[in-house]
């Protein structure tokens, strides 16, 4: 726990664990809609000053930098996992804690990858973030046999404990609930998933409070997709977040902060920056910390001959620029460091096969424009102001 503490406050009190509480609320409420591709385009003025990293510029301003990672890399190429060690204050395995690595069979754990990967943020001194807890994808193909109504809540609590208990001390914070909403597919815009089939809508509050008991000192985050753009659809994914939220709040669930994944696109329409700073508006005023959790920009739509890097950095200047605005923002995760290892180029490739450039580092590991973005991002934005409270 000691450990934990001082890595916390030596990251320049980028949080507390727990909920933090905000003042000197912004009031920029101006509307912005994207402009035009071509005028993203122009030459933007990304110039930071200085060669400080990632990690310290946001340290700066009390909020915490890090990036996803799988296994694989860290472990077999070293100048990655050096470049990983300076840039990020937070490790987050991107698939090593997933039920598919964790449980090769119903009765067993392997838990081989995952703490290879604690032991490294460790060594480096970072934090070690967990993602997920409860989710519907990558489950394991024994899950459909064996879990069934009668056994689910035994099958979650029991992961729950397992891995959260294991981890306790080591991982600061969870993504305990992973994409749990998908508007009008059910009631309550809970998206049908083979828990809400099997437990019913309290899996999610089930899940909050497994965790807590398992390990009382972690962040305990609820994580979603598709929150950041300006469409109909998106307002209503919102507004359920929020609902869910707070009625998670209202009933005395341990929930600490909403994980905004912020998978963007270079080709989408723009942000409506009122509507967006309200919802983090809203989302802070439930005392909820509020964390960019897996940040990259997919640029399938894009011509070769676009300046795609500069658009892509435009991106990310003006997302965090906006997101950061709000003060529970304190946490931006990239959903990878480098170019090289991003899941875009499996995930969204481009139909001519030119490689993706969705990430701060290129596929050679030097920093390019999103990187001098996202610096440039954290050097403008406002020193946080966060109570601790442990
Ligand atoms: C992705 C991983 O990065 C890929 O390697 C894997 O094949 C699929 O999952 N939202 C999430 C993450 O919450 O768990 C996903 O990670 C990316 C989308």
């Amino acid at each position: 726990m000691k450990g934990r503490r001082t890595v916390l406050l030596g990251l320049g009190a980028a949080t507390g664990l727990g909920a933090v509480a905000i003042a000197n609320h912004f009031q920029n409420q101006q509307q912005s809609a994207q402009p035009p591709l071509e005028d993203r385009q122009k030459v933007r003025d990304f110039t930071v000053v200085g060669k400080a990293t990632l990690q310290e510029r946001a340290a700066n301003k009390g909020i915490i930098y890090g990036a996803a990672a799988q296994y694989k890399p860290l472990t077999t190429n070293k100048r990655f996992a050096q470049h990983f060690a300076q840039e990020c204050a937070v490790l987050v395995p991107a698939n090593e804690l997933k039920w598919k690595t964790l449980r090769p069979t119903p009765e067993k754990f392997n838990f081989s990858r995952s703490d290879w990967m604690a032991e490294f943020a460790q060594k480096h001194n970072m934090l070690f973030r967990g993602h997920t807890l409860v989710w519907y994808q990558a489950l394991p193909k024994w899950f459909e046999d064996k879990v069934n109504r009668k056994n689910a809540e035994k099958f979650l609590t029991e992961h729950i404990n397992t891995v959260v208990q294991r981890y306790a001390g080591k991982i600061y914070s969870w993504d305990v609930v992973n994409e749990a909403i998908l508007p009008n597919s059910s009631k309550q815009g809970l998206r049908q998933t083979p828990w809400l089939r099997l437990l019913g809508a309290d899996y999610i509050e089930m899940a909050f409070r497994t965790a807590a008991a398992a390990d009382p000192q972690a962040l305990l985050i609820y994580n979603d997709n598709n929150l950041e753009y300006d469409n109909a659809k998106t307002e209503t994914k919102r507004d359920r977040v929020l609902k869910l939220l707070e009625r998670l709040k209202s009933k005395g669930v341990p929930i600490h902060g909403l994980g905004i994944q912020s998978h963007l696109g270079a080709s989408s329409r723009g942000f409506n920056a009122k509507r967006l700073r309200n919802f983090l508006k809203d989302v802070a005023s439930l005392d909820l910390q509020i964390l960019i959790t897996e940040m990259d920009v997919s640029e399938t739509k894009l011509l070769v001959a676009d300046d795609r890097d500069t658009i892509i950095a435009g991106v990310y200047h003006d997302y965090l620029s906006l997101a950061l605005d709000e003060p529970a923002v304190n946490t931006v995760i990239t959903w990878g460091l480098s170019d090289r290892y991003t899941w875009l180029s499996h995930f969204a490739p481009r139909q001519d096969g030119v490689p993706v450039r969705p990430l701060p580092l290129d596929a050679e590991l030097e920093r390019k424009l999103a990187w001098n973005a996202i610096a440039s991002a954290f050097d403008q934005a406002s020193p946080r102001n966060i109570k601790y409270n442990f």
